[in-house]
This record gives structure tokens, C-alpha cells and sequence, in this order.
């Protein structure tokens, strides 16, 4: 589908610079600046404490988690409190072992390397990675045929920070590999407020309690939707009412974008109709949801599922995906 959604939730690669720009005006620098994800913070702060205490990097990170919930944000954060060099890339990109030993020997000792989508790396790849995070060393192989050799590069002490929607779809070596694993949560509203209220504070908009309120309650639990969602009213705000954000002007503009109390656009619930429709409470595979809606089914499983889930209007069985009474009620369907 080629619309563009605003609570794609859409990360790096896919997004136009405008939009990536706007996202690192906004993005927390320190742990103190991170809103929310407590439990993770605290877990956090304790092993970069202990490892600065003993002079050595970071164990690797591991962070997974549905898209926009602030992983790319967490590992510059990481870097930052560590008070060492980022450098970021990501899966699909390093396409062959020389490529990841480019960047690897061009690393400084304790430095951040942050590989987004890490569950895309080609398999060569992710195994030449393994001695790299055990040993720091690079076993690479230079010539081709009887003449090939073996050699074995010393790396500096580096931090990885992994980065996938999908745990599932990483090789256990890999995983094992990693001393810190943290599932990122959806946010609870309160602190989608506080997101809202900082961005509106470095952004210098006026916006109203009462609309913070409102915009915070259809964010979809998701930092990235709730900038996304401030900077459109803003834009409303911009044209319809001096740039102030009341509550008034934002329920306006929702309703133009077409988002309802609970965050569903009519992407979303054009998903849920569809599949009642052809399904009603009968189990459904995800390709076939894919076909009926035009949709990839990566997209399905990244972009929309997840937040279904959480919120009970779909639900996941050994037989396939079914929408929920729930999810009805909300339609205005008789279930
Ligand atoms: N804890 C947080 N506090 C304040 N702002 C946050 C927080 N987490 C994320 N954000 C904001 O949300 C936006 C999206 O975050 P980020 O790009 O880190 O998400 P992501 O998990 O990497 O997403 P993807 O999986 O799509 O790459 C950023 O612009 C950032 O400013
Ligand atoms: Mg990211």
C-alpha cells in the first residue's frame, strides 16, 4: 500500500531526511533525558557503572522490540554515557565479511557499534562476527583457491549494540552472544505524555495539557507516533490557529488524519473489516492477511500486528490470526 501512514512507525532507512532530521532534533542523548523503559534503565545503568568502574567496554546489547520504541535512540545513549565514538549501520548493508572488517578496524577501543536490523546480516557475515564479539579478533581469509590463507586481525575492544523487531529470527549464536538482552516495551501513556510535552518544549510549541492528553491517548504506546502525530498538529496549528496547540485544533486534526481514540487509522481498520469480513472469528494465516490487504507481509507482522496485539483485538493462535470481539465492538460490527 503506498499511503503514507503515520503511524507507519517506520524506521532509518525508509525515511525521507526531513523526517530523519526531525526525529534526531528530538532524540534523548542521556539516560536521564530517556523517558520511560524503567526496568531497562535501571539494568542499564548498572552495567555501564560496573564497566566503567573496571575500565572495560559495555558487554554487547541486544535491544528487540516492535519499530519506534527507541532502540536506535537507546544506543547513542549508550555510547554517550560510556563517553565513547557511535558509528552506526545496519544489517542488510554490510553485505560481505570485508565490509564488516572495514568498519570493525576502524573502530577506537571501547567505541559503539550499532547495527540496526540485525536479524538481515547474510549468514557469512553474522559467523565472521562471532569471534569479533568473543575475542575481538577477525579470522579473514585473503586469496582465493590453494593459495588462500587464513589471518587473524586484532580488533579493538568494542560494544556491539543489535538492534531487531524480531528476536525470533535471530541465530542462537548470535543471541548468545550478547551479555545484555533487553525487550523494549510499549510506553505507558503517562510517559507517551512526557515524550510529547519535551518534544513540544525543544520544538518551542505551544501545546495545551488537555491536548497532550488527547494526543498522548492515540500515539499507539509509541514514541516515534507521538512525534509524528505532534509535528502534524502542529502543522494544523501552524495554519489554523497562530502554531498554539489547544485541545480543540488537536481533536480537529486527528479527525482529519483520521485516527480514532485508540491510535487505529484506516489502514488498520481496513485490515480488521477485511479479514472479518472474509473470515469473521475463524483463524486466518498472516500471508493470507498480506494478500487481502495489499501489504507485505513483513509489514503485517512489524507494523501492524504488534500494536493490534497489545491492545486484544487480534490475537495470536497455533492456527492463525483472529480479530477479537473486542476489536468488533470497536469496528461498530455486530459480533
Ligand atoms: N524513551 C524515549 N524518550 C524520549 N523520546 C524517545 C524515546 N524513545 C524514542 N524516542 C523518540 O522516538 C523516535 C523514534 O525512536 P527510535 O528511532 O530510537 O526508534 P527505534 O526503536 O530505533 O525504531 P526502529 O525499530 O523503527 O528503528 C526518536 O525520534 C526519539 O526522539
Ligand atoms: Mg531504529
Amino acid at each position: 500500500m503506498a499511503v503514507e501512514r503515520i503511524i507507519d512507525a517506520e524506521g532509518s532507512a525508509a525515511e525521507a531526511p526531513e523526517e530523519q532530521r526531525f526525529e534526531n532534533t528530538l532524540r534523548p542523548q542521556r539516560l536521564a533525558e530517556y523517558i520511560g523503559q524503567e526496568n531497562l534503565k535501571t539494568s542499564l545503568q548498572l552495567a555501564i557503572d560496573a564497566a566503567k568502574q573496571r575500565g572495560e567496554p559495555l558487554d554487547h546489547v541486544l535491544l528487540f522490540g516492535p519499530p519506534g520504541l527507541g532502540k536506535t535512540t537507546l544506543a547513542g545513549v549508550i555510547a554517550n554515557e560510556m563517553g565513547k565514538g557511535f558509528k552506526m549501520t545496519s544489517g542488510p548493508s554490510i553485505e560481505r565479511p570485508g565490509d564488516l572488517a572495514a568498519i570493525l578496524t576502524g573502530l577506537q577501543d571501547g567505541d559503539v557499534l550499532f547495527i540496526d536490523e540485525i536479524h538481515r546480516l547474510s549468514r557469512v557475515v553474522e559467523e565472521t562476527l562471532y569471534s569479533a564479539m568473543e575475542d575481538y579478533v577477525l579470522d579473514i581469509i585473503i586469496g582465493k583457491g590453494p593459495g588462500a590463507r587464513s589471518v587473524r586481525l586484532p580488533l579493538p575492544r568494542f560494544t556491539l549494540v543489535g538492534a531487531t523487531t524480531r528476536a525470533g529470527s535471530l541465530a542462537n549464536p548470535l543471541r548468545d552472544r550478547f551479555g545484555l538482552v533487553y525487550r523494549l516495551e510499549y510506553y505507558a501513556i503517562y510517559d507517551i505524555k512526557q515524550i510529547i510535552l519535551r518534544s513540544a518544549n525543544i520544538l518551542g510549541v505551544e501545546l495545551a495539557d488537555d491536548a497532550a492528553d488527547l494526543l498522548s491517548g492515540r500515539a499507539r504506546l509509541t514514541p516515534r507516533i507521538a512525534n509524528r502525530l505532534l509535528k502534524r498538529v502542529r502543522d494544523y496549528a501552524e495554519l489554523n490557529n497562530d502554531g498554539k496547540i489547544s485541545q480543540n485544533i488537536a481533536q480537529k486534526s486527528l479527525e482529519l488524519l483520521q485516527i480514532d481514540h485508540l491510535g487505529l487509522d484506516a489502514a488498520d481498520r481496513n485490515l480488521l473489516k477485511t479479514v472479518l469480513e472474509h473470515y469473521a472469528d475463524r483463524p486466518v494465516g498472516v500471508k493470507t492477511i498480506a494478500a487481502l490487504t495489499g501489504d507485505e507481509t513483513s509489514t503485517i507482522e512489524d507494523y501492524y500486528e504488534p500494536y493490534l496485539m497489545q491492545i486484544g483485538f487480534l490475537e495470536r493462535t497455533p492456527r492463525g490470526r483472529v480479530v477479537t470481539k473486542r476489536a468488533q465492538e470497536h469496528l461498530g460490527l455486530p459480533s
